[in-house]
Order: C-alpha cells, then sequence, then structure tokens
C-alpha cells in the first residue's frame, strides 16, 4: 500500500511524528512540494531532529527518501540539513533521490521574499522568509532554473541564460547597486558537484520501486488551508499541500496512491497572517501555546492557538479525500474543565458549515461552538484507546462525527510511543505491521 500523510489543518499538525512511526511500514518516504519553509519536528532516541526538506523516513536506516520535482529546493538548505544528519550519525547517501525536476530555490529569492512581504505592509502574508515563493513564481513564469539544468554549466549555455535574465530582471525590480549575475552563477554551479549523486528521475526512480513491491510514503508538508488554489488565499503557500500536489510533484498517477490519512491537532494552530476563525486571543489562547509548545520549528514564530475547527477540518476531508484522521496533542487539552469544537460559522444573516471561498464572508462571522466536558486525568502517554479518560474517549468520539472521518491514530505526547493506534481502523488494511507490533516495527 501507498498512503499519502498530509495536514488537515494550517500546518504544523505533527506531520513529521506520524510519518515516522509509519515509515517503518515503508521503503520509500516521499516529499511532493514545498521546501524548507517546513520544519517537521521528531523526537527520537532521545533527541529532537527538525527536518526541513528531506523526508522524516531518513531517521530509519534502510528508508530511501525522495524530494520529489514539487519541492523547490535552496541547495545551501540541503546541504545543512544532510550535515546536521550526518553529526547526528544519520547518513545520507545512498537512500536520498532529489528531482531532476525540481526546481531550484536562488540566493535573490530570499531576498525577493523579505521585500515583497515589505510592500505589503499591514497585508503582509507572514512568510517564512526563506524564498519559496518567489522560487514557485520562477517556475509557474516559466523562467525558472531547476536542479537537472545544473548539469550544463558552460557560460553561454540555457541555465547561465537564465539565471542572467533572472537577475537582471530582479536588478530593475530592485535597484540599488545591483547583483553580479556572474557571482550567482558561480554559488549556483558550486552546487552540483555535491547534489549530483542524489539527482534522479523521480517519476521512474518511483514507478520502477513500485513495480518491484516497494512501497512509498508520500509526506506533505504544510496544511491543506494553506495550499495556493484550496487553502486562504492570498495568506497561503505557493504549492499545493493537498492530495493532488503528490501526482504534480512526483510525477506518478492517482492509482498510485491507496489511501490518505489527514494529521490535525485536537485544537487548531496557524503561524503567519490570515483568518484563523477559532482563534483565542485569550488565557486559553496562551495555555494552549505554552502547554503545546507553539513556536514555529523554522522561524520560531509564535503560533496563533484557537479550539478544533471541524468546518476546516471537513473541508481537508473533501479536498483530500480523508479515510482517517491521525489526531495530535490530545494531551495539550489534558486538565481542562470544558473544551470548544467548532461546528459551523454563524453571522446574523447566515450559517455556513462548509468552508468559503471569501475571505470577508469568512470574517464577518463568528464560530459556532459546542462545549464538552474536559477531563483531569491525564492522557499523556496513553497507549490504548480504552486508557484515556471516559471524557477524552467522547470527545475524540464527537470529533469524528463533527468531521466526518475516523480517527485512526491518536498522539498522546510527543514519543513515537506515546500514540494509540487504533486496531479496528482503517490502519489495520493498510499497516498490518504497524499495527501488529503497535506502533511500526523500530
Ligand atoms: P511561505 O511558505 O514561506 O511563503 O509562507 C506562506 C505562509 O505559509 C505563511 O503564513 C507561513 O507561516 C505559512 N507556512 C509555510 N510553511 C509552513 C509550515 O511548514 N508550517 C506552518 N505554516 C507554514
Amino acid at each position: 500500500m501507498n498512503i499519502a500523510v498530509l495536514g488537515a489543518q494550517w500546518g504544523d499538525e505533527g506531520k513529521g511524528k506520524i510519518v515516522d512511526l509509519l515509515a517503518p511500514s515503508f521503503s520509500i518516504v516521499a516529499r511532493y512540494q514545498g521546501g524548507h519553509n517546513a520544519g517537521h519536528t521528531v523526537y527520537t532516541r532521545g533527541r529532537k531532529f527538525i527536518l526541513r526538506l528531506i523526508p522524516s523516513g531518513i531517521l530509519h536506516p534502510g528508508i530511501s527518501c525522495v524530494v520529489g520535482n514539487g519541492v523547490v529546493v535552496d541547495p545551501q538548505a540541503l546541504f545543512a540539513e544532510v550535515d546536521e544528519l550526518a553529526r547526528l550519525g544519520v547518513a545520507v547517501d545512498g537512500r536520498l533521490a532529489v528531482s531532476d525536476k525540481a526546481h531550484l530555490i536562488l540566493p535573490y529569492h530570499r531576498e525577493l521574499d523579505v521585500l515583497s512581504e515589505a510592500r505589503r505592509g499591514e497585508r503582509k502574508i507572514g512568510t517564512t522568509s526563506r524564498g519559496i515563493g518567489p522560487a514557485y513564481e520562477d517556475k509557474i513564469g516559466r523562467r525558472g532554473v531547476r536542479v537537472g539544468d545544473l548539469a550544463n554549466r558552460s557560460d553561454d549555455g540555457p541555465l547561465a541564460n537564465a539565471i542572467r535574465e533572472n537577475v537582471e530582471s530582479r536588478n530593475r525590480l530592485i535597484g540599488g547597486s545591483g547583483v553580479d549575475w556572474r557571482s550567482v552563477f558561480d554559488q549556483v554551479c558550486g552546487a552540483w558537484d555535491r547534489l549530483k549523486p542524489w539527482v534522479a528521475d523521480v517519476s521512474l526512480y518511483l514507478d520502477r520501486a513500485r513495480r518491484a513491491g516497494r512501497s512509498v510514503l508520500f509526506e506533505g508538508a504544510q496544511g491543506t488551508l494553506l495550499d495556493i488554489d484550496h487553502g486562504t488565499y492570498p495568506y497561503v503557500t505557493s504549492s499545493n499541500a493537498t492530495i493532488g500536489g503528490v501526482c504534480t510533484g512526483l510525477g506518478i498517477g492517482p492509482r498510485a496512491i491507496d489511501g490518505v490519512l489527514g494529521v490535525a491537532k485536537a485544537y487548531t494552530t496557524r503561524v503567519g497572517e490570515g483568518p484563523l476563525p477559532t482563534e483565542l486571543a485569550d488565557e486559553m489562547g496562551k495555555r494552549l501555546r505554552d502547554g503545546g509548545q507553539e513556536y514555529g520549528a523554522v522561524t520560531g514564530r509564535p503560533r496563533r492557538c484557537g479550539w478544533y475547527d471541524a468546518v476546516a477540518v471537513r473541508y481537508a476531508a473533501r479536498l483530500n479525500g480523508l479515510d482517517a484522521i491521525a489526531l495530535t496533542k490530545l494531551d495539550v487539552l489534558d486538565g481542562l474543565e470544558r473544551v470548544s469544537i467548532c461546528t459551523a460559522y454563524r453571522s446574523a444573516e447566515q450559517t455556513l458549515t462548509e468552508f468559503p471561498a471569501d475571505l470577508a464572508q469568512l470574517a464577518a462571522c463568528e464560530p459556532a461552538y459546542e462545549s464538552v466536558p474536559g477531563w483531569s486525568r491525564p492522557t499523556r502517554g496513553a497507549r490504548q484507546f480504552g486508557d484515556l479518560p471516559r471524557e477524552a474517549q467522547r470527545y475524540i468520539e464527537r470529533l469524528e462525527e463533527v468531521s466526518g472521518v475516523p480517527i485512526a491514530i491518536i498522539s498522546t505526547g510527543s514519543d513515537r510511543d506515546e500514540t494509540i493506534i487504533r486496531p479496528e481502523s482503517v490502519l489495520a488494511r493498510w499497516l498490518p505491521l504497524a499495527i501488529e507490533n503497535g506502533r511500526g516495527k523500530s
């Protein structure tokens, strides 16, 4: 079985832990979109790993990791991550494939990102300042530079021409003393020797692997509500974080995806600007932030926190065809007297039960909440559904009803072992091994 694991909210749902947990049941883990704006945190062997570009499966020896054409790659960020992994005793060579069609984040993309945010002023997106948007702009504008282009580094070849034209247009846009295209060219070319051994035709690689009976876990970055097409546009990232991104971002057909697992927190968070209907700007919001250590893994920015938004998760279920949900950070709600669930958005004129495309319409509404009893006995570290306090069990069952998707995995702490895998869930069919061993092979 090949399974996609993707974010059902605004990113930071805890995908890293879930991918790491399920990875032992797969041969390959493949990233299909985003770049080093992602920060997938995994706690294992008593250490904290933050993976940005390299799929979280890299922490398991023997698993191959793929960076697809839909990802934008900053070579320096990739090298820094490889070096960091090496320091921690994790070798990537022979286990990493980077698509020759993946677009590069060039040195000036980051600068353009920061500048564009400054120009937007109060309407800024709150990007991660990693150059992600400008790199995707160049890709869509058909002037981008791809990893495979580095193979031809002649002075008058297409790579040199593309970089020269791009730098000239950057200089016209920004003014000042300007960037020297040759220094950018030399810098970019300098990355090739190190990149080369990893570069592959990822579509072909995956096709051959699948024919040889190897299974693939598709790892999403960011989340459904940050998707360029279906998210809270323009407050989104510049790629398709939803399920379609798997096909376009890796060069595979839809039938290669056997199941879709959405990851959602037991509450909601968002980092950056844009609507967050259930945001709590009060003590409760602060409590969730402190309890959940809700600070961006990449930028360290405090995340905005609020109650679980079932309208948003239902939308994610529809867009992605979710078969099941992995619910994370349940333990953060431990000790609350009551917990709220948003089931609709309401104003004097209307009640919305489906997520609207029009942000003004969304802004005119308040969340309609259902309040359920909280629990005092900690859920932290629970490994069986039956070990959870009755109220926590009811909360989960209610989330399943209002989200319209069964919850197959419940994360009750940051460690791999602090997880409930429900044996009656779809996971039993997908990954009998994971179920058998309670939580994967390793
Ligand atoms: P960009 O992807 O850096 O262009 O940022 C666009 C928006 O997506 C901003 O609101 C970011 O905070 C948000 N974003 C990007 N990557 C992540 C992520 O991995 N987790 C959560 N939010 C993200």
